[in-house]
């Protein structure tokens, strides 16, 4: 950039400290570059963030949708995930048949390879399987 730029960058920066530079162009084809950089700065500086958003300038973002804590926390917690995706506004679905299963069934290489979950098996057994 020329150097009324740079003199209004180095004022951001000595106002603000929010500057981060690194050596390459700032074009459209090296932003994966830009997010890279962004990502480790903040992987270095927040490493205990619970969550970042990267966003254009020219871009509103609505605060309020960050910060998921409109519902009272309840503690059966297979209800609590169905309250979560009802405010979100995911439909329930019929998991495929008999892919998901409440009760032990005996354990069988092949059946099992085309199941999801069985329940109720005791660690030592989880191993065997
Ligand atoms: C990306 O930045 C590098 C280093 O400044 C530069 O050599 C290269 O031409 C840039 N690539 C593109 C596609 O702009
Ligand atoms: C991040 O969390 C760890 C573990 O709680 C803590 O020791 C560390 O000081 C925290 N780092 C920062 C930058 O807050």
């Amino acid at each position: 950039g020329g150097g009324a730029v740079r003199l209004t960058l180095e004022e951001e920066n000595s106002l603000h400290g929010d500057l981060i530079q690194q050596d390459f162009m700032d074009t459209y084809n090296n932003l994966t570059l830009k997010t890279l950089m962004g990502m480790e700065w903040v992987s270095k500086h927040c490493p205990n963030a619970s969550y970042v958003v990267k966003a254009d300038s020219d871009v509103f973002l609505n605060l309020n949708y960050l910060v998921a804590q409109r519902l009272s926390v309840i503690n059966m917690e297979d209800c609590f995930v169905g309250i979560c995706m009802h405010a979100l506004g995911i439909g329930l679905t019929d998991s495929p048949w008999g892919m998901f299963n409440m009760y032990r069934l005996e354990y069988n290489a092949c059946r099992f390879s085309r199941l999801v979950m069985v329940h109720h098996y005791q660690p030592d057994e989880l191993l065997n399987i």
